[in-house]
Order: C-alpha cells, then sequence, then structure tokens
C-alpha cells in the first residue's frame, strides 16, 4: 500500500517531516493510521505550509485521541480545548517551558501527545528541542540501567504552578503574556514507574525527569537529586536530540510517552504565539 503522504525523516535523533497534506480538510482514517504509525516510530512530526484555524487544530487533535486535561493555563476565549504559547517582543517574565519536561506527567494518566501550531514566529531563534527517550535509555550503562529500572519516580507540578513555584503568584504579578493559573493543587504528587514499555510500541524507555519528578519512593531527597541530574545529562545528550526549527503555519505532534522536550530563548524584540493541544491517552 502507499502512504498517503510524503515522510522525510530528519537526521538527527527524531523527528521526521510530511509534506502532501492538507490538514484544514477532514482526513481519510487509513491516512490517520498512517500517521499515527509514523508518529510512533518518530516521535515528533512537523507538517509545514499549513493553513489551519482552531477547528482544523482541533479536528486533527481528536483523530489521535481525546482531548487531554490541560491545568494551570487558561484556554484561550471561546475554546475549551486550546492554550495559547504566547510571549510578546517586550516580555520580562522568564521563558515559559524552559526546562526539559514531559507534558503533565504528574497526572493520574498524563496524556499521549501533544500539538503545536505556530502562528507568529520569531525570525530566529524560539527553537523546540526534544529528545528521544528510548534512545537515551538504551544509551545507559548497563549498572546506571540496573539501578534505574525498579524505581518509582514521584511526580508533581509544585516547582511551575504551586502558589511558590516558577510560575506562581510572584509571577502572576509581573508581565507573563500566558494566561497561567497556579494553584495549591500543584502540591499534588503521584508515582509513575521511571522505566517502562511505551503503552503502543512496547519498546522500553525513560519517562519523565528532573523538574516533574522531585524524588523517589524509598530515597533520599539528596541521593535522589544527585541521581535525577546524572540522569537528564544521559538524557538530553546531543545525540538524542531533535531541534525543531519553526516557521508560521507548521504544525507540530510529538509522543509525550517517548521523548522530552523543552522551549529556547533568543527571539527578544520578537513577538511568538503558538496554539497548543493535548492528545489525552486513549481510554
Ligand atoms: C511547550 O512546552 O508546549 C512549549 C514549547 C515551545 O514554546 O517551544
Amino acid at each position: 500500500m502507499t502512504t498517503p503522504f510524503d515522510l522525510t525523516p530528519s537526521d538527527q535523533a527524531c523527528g521526521a517531516t510530511v509534506r502532501g497534506l492538507d490538514l484544514a480538510q477532514p482526513l481519510a482514517a487509513a491516512t490517520v493510521a498512517a500517521l499515527r504509525a509514523a508518529w510512533l516510530e518518530h516521535g515528533v512530526l512537523a507538517f509545514p505550509d499549513q493553513a489551519m484555524d482552531d477547528d482544523d487544530l482541533e479536528r486533527f487533535t481528536r483523530y489521535f485521541g481525546p482531548f487531554g486535561d490541560d491545568p494551570f493555563i487558561a484556554p484561550i476565549p471561546g475554546r475549551e480545548h486550546v492554550i495559547a504559547v504566547s510571549r510578546r517582543a517586550d516580555e520580562q517574565a522568564p521563558l515559559f517551558a524552559e526546562n526539559w519536561h514531559t507534558d503533565w506527567s504528574f497526572q493520574d494518566t498524563p496524556p499521549a501527545g501533544t500539538c503545536l501550531l505556530g502562528i507568529t514566529i520569531p525570525p530566529s531563534g524560539g527553537d523546540t528541542l526534544f529528545a528521544d527517550q528510548r534512545a537515551a535509555w538504551a544509551s545507559l550503562p548497563p549498572a546506571l540501567r540496573e539501578r534505574l529500572r525498579p524505581l518509582r519516580a514521584i511526580h508533581s507540578a509544585r516547582g511551575g504552578y504551586a502558589p511558590e513555584g516558577l510560575y506562581g503568584e510572584a509571577d502572576r504579578a509581573g508581565d507573563r503574556s500566558m494566561a497561567i493559573r497556579p494553584s495549591a493543587e500543584a502540591l499534588a504528587t503521584r508515582v509513575h514507574p521511571l522505566v517502562r514499555e511505551h503503552p503502543e510500541t512496547g519498546v522500553e524507555l525513560l519517562y519523565g525527569c528532573l523538574g516533574y519528578i522531585i524524588g523517589f519512593e524509598g530515597m533520599a531527597e539528596a541521593e535522589a537529586l544527585e541521581l535525577l541530574l546524572e540522569m537528564l545529562d544521559w538524557q538530553t545528550r546531543e545525540a538524542v536530540q531533535y531541534r525543531h526549527q519553526w516557521q508560521p503555519g507548521t504544525l507540530l505532534m510529538w509522543d509525550n510517552r517517548s521523548v522530552l522536550h523543552r522551549a529556547t530563548g533568543g527571539y527578544e524584540g520578537h513577538d511568538r504565539l503558538l496554539h497548543r493541544t493535548t492528545i489525552g491517552a486513549a481510554p
């Protein structure tokens, strides 16, 4: 069977570009199935040159699962499931999402994926970095793998979204353009296995990293921090990365179960706006 689009893998650790589809139009079931397979394989898919509005973005998202629950960030007016990742040219607040993470890993059932549509893109800077956690796991020395394999990681949003967190009350009083809503609910913790099989592909990988992971069950805080820092180094080496350089009209979708990501700066004096939806885990 021929694939109903052109797919070009990046020359980096993960990521691929898809051409030949108009995402402002409904997609056939066979096309969605082929996209799902490509998404699982490459971790990140980029669809350049799309003329999509928020209806198209929502329709595309729903091909891959239910909408995920987005805590701590208000949706844009008139939409329940679209949030704006935005920064004004003159904004002084710390960059949003600059630390490595996988989206909402502190939830009971964290999301399968995220879609991000580039709307206003600065002339340079503002790339999004990804790190493939299948490759990171495979690259670990055997002794470290055996140490990590039984660990149960404690995840929490407290460092970001609690009232005292990075995006907490002090940040809200500043000039942040994003509609972040800190809450004491961010103090909650959830435990997930650190090493797990991808729920769809069965590939073994590391899930989550320092940031939303705040410790390990049964391990002292200082030891856990040292281990998380050592892991983060392995998890984000250049050899496991993909750097996405944005253009307006590019839609990106990534698999939160197999890649970490982070935002980058370097576009002071320019606005940046992207619309984001979350693909929930399949029921
Ligand atoms: C995000 O983590 O959703 C934002 C990524 C970015 O702004 O590049």
